[in-house]
């Protein structure tokens, strides 16, 4: 049986690798196997992009350039670790995947949307998560959790109206796609979790 494909999105600092981190730890405490991944990232070559993209030093960088590198971690990371192991029937959660495209690259930075859906239907094969949670918390609390991190990268030094933007991108494709469901992010992360397991229970069982 092919194994769940689940993707969490959100602004940055909204919580996502923690939820990631306690999803996969549940799977594991029921003796199922999860695989959890980042994007962009998660192979030998996606870290190498995911460099790139992030590096302080290239504000050079074009929008267009950006969206061919984040394509390209993606089309690695379905093909190298996303397909085959859903197919060996694994869970995987992957932190970001195809709707962090459409709102950074679409409602913040502007590209067209037609061609936000080309490059993700040619870097996926058409491989969509199953189940999609947008961690819902205001961009300007989700930064000053952040701040209390060490440095940001390139794009978490965009700045508050970049972030806005993202934010509201996040809330139109989680209104336009029931795959995607919100989950109130400005709760304690134990809350948090509890919603989500909720849901995916709940489609465990419509399946
Ligand atoms: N519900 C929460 N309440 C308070 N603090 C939280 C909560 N969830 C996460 N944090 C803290 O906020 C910071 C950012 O969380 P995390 O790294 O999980 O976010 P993220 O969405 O993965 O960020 P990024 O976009 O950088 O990957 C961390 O220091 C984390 O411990
Ligand atoms: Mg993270």
């Amino acid at each position: 049986m092919r194994g769940m494909f689940i993707s969490i999105e959100g602004a940055d600092g909204a919580g996502k690798s923690l939820q990631a981190a306690k999803l996969s730890q549940y799977y594991k405490s029921r003796n199922i196997n999860a695989v959890l991944l980042r994007e962009p990232g998660a192979t030998r070559i996606g870290e190498l992009i995911r460099n790139i993209i992030l590096d302080k030093n290239n504000n050079e960088m074009n929008p267009i350039t950006e969206i061919l590198l984040f394509a390209a971690a993606r089309a690695q990371i379905v093909r190298e670790v996303i397909k085959p192991s859903l197919e060996a029937g694994s869970v995987v959660i992957c932190e970001r995947f195809t709707d962090s495209t459409y709102a950074y690259q679409h409602y913040a930075r502007g590209l067209d949307k037609n061609m936000v859906q080309t490059l993700n239907e040619y870097a996926t094969g058409g491989l969509y998560p199953d189940l999609t949670f947008f961690l819902d918390i205001p961009p300007e609390v989700a930064l000053s959790r952040k701040k209390k991190q060490a440095s940001l990268d390139r794009l978490e030094l965009e700045g508050l109206l970049f972030q806005q933007k993202v934010y509201e991108g996040y809330k139109k494709i989680s209104s336009e796609n029931n795959r995607v469901i919100t989950i109130n992010a400005s709760r304690e992360p134990e809350e948090i979790f509890l919603s989500i397991i909720k849901e995916i229970t709940l489609k465990e069982e419509i399946q």
